[in-house]
């Protein structure tokens, strides 16, 4: 549905085929360091997406050289609670697909439920739990998206899950991402329930990308930084700035794994 988009975008996309797509979500925009930027592209100038409207979003697609690997980035996403439809928050999906990327991460900031995990953490994605309704392969059977009914047993790429956490070391956890659409917080009582039912991270992006691209054939990988104790586990209110300020600390591991693991694949 995107090859049109694909196809209006500065040559140099369609001339590199790219090793990777990354999806860049709240405080992960500006971690990365590239060699190179070889074409830029604000969320304004693509067809039917629009910019993010979340502070700590930037709004740009980026064609850049990261550890030697020709990567795709979004840098900024938009949110099912936005207002918008699930064709802008799997929009970045879709135009990699469109592209040809075969791998992705995507990244995201998260409340912790275990009670083990601290802000500042890195977590892991190795399965998701997606109580929410929302899934965005309803609608009319797309071919190109993949079967009817796609198998949902491994949407994080195994392999790709233990090359994260050999490269991470300390401070990377592994564990399941609960999605919330929000933009309200969860309320304690919720926080209990995705505790029990196996969640460990709670947050409001990442699970219809990664539903869409494992449905059609991508490699997914996903990573979280903690960046609080989700709601009624840490006694303060929760804040986006506090969301913000904690990622901002993380920077330097987040910016070292996500370099390491591109180098990687
Ligand atoms: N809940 C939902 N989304 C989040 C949180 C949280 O506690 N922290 C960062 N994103």
């Amino acid at each position: 549905m995107l090859e049109a988009v694909a196809d209006a975008l500065p040559t140099i996309f369609r001339e590199v085929l790219p090793d990777c797509g990354l999806v860049l979500g709240s405080g992960w925009g500006d971690v990365l360091n590239p060699e190179a930027v070889l074409a830029r592209v604000p969320y304004a100038e693509l067809a039917g997406y629009g910019a993010s409207t979340v502070e700590g979003h930037h709004g740009e697609l980026l064609l850049m050289m990261l550890g030697g690997r020709r990567v795709v980035a979004f840098s900024g996403r938009r949110h099912y609670y936005e207002g918008c439809g699930l064709e802008q928050v799997v929009y970045p999906v879709e135009l990699l697909r469109c592209l040809g990327v075969r791998t992705v991460l995507l990244t995201n900031a998260a409340g912790g439920l275990n009670p083990a995990f601290l802000p500042g953490d890195l977590m892991v994605v190795e399965d998701h739990l997606n109580l929410s309704g929302v899934n965005p392969l309803r609608g009319p059977h797309r071919p190109e998206w993949g079967p009817r009914f796609p198998d949902m047993t491994h949407v994080y790429d195994p392999q790709l899950a233990e090359t994260l956490l050999r490269l991470g070391g300390e401070r990377v956890r592994r564990g399941v991402y609960a999605f919330s659409v929000g933009p309200s917080y969860e309320t304690p009582t919720e926080v209990r329930a995705l505790r029990a039912l196996g969640g460990d991270a709670v947050g409001m992006s990442t699970v219809p990308e990664a539903v869409l691209a494992h449905a059609c054939g991508m490699r997914v990988a996903a990573l979280s930084c903690i960046t609080n104790l989700a709601a009624g586990l840490g006694g303060t209110p929760l804040s986006h700035e506090e969301v913000l300020a904690e990622s901002a600390a993380a920077k330097p591991r987040m910016a070292a794994l996500v370099r390491a693991f591109v180098c990687a694949i």
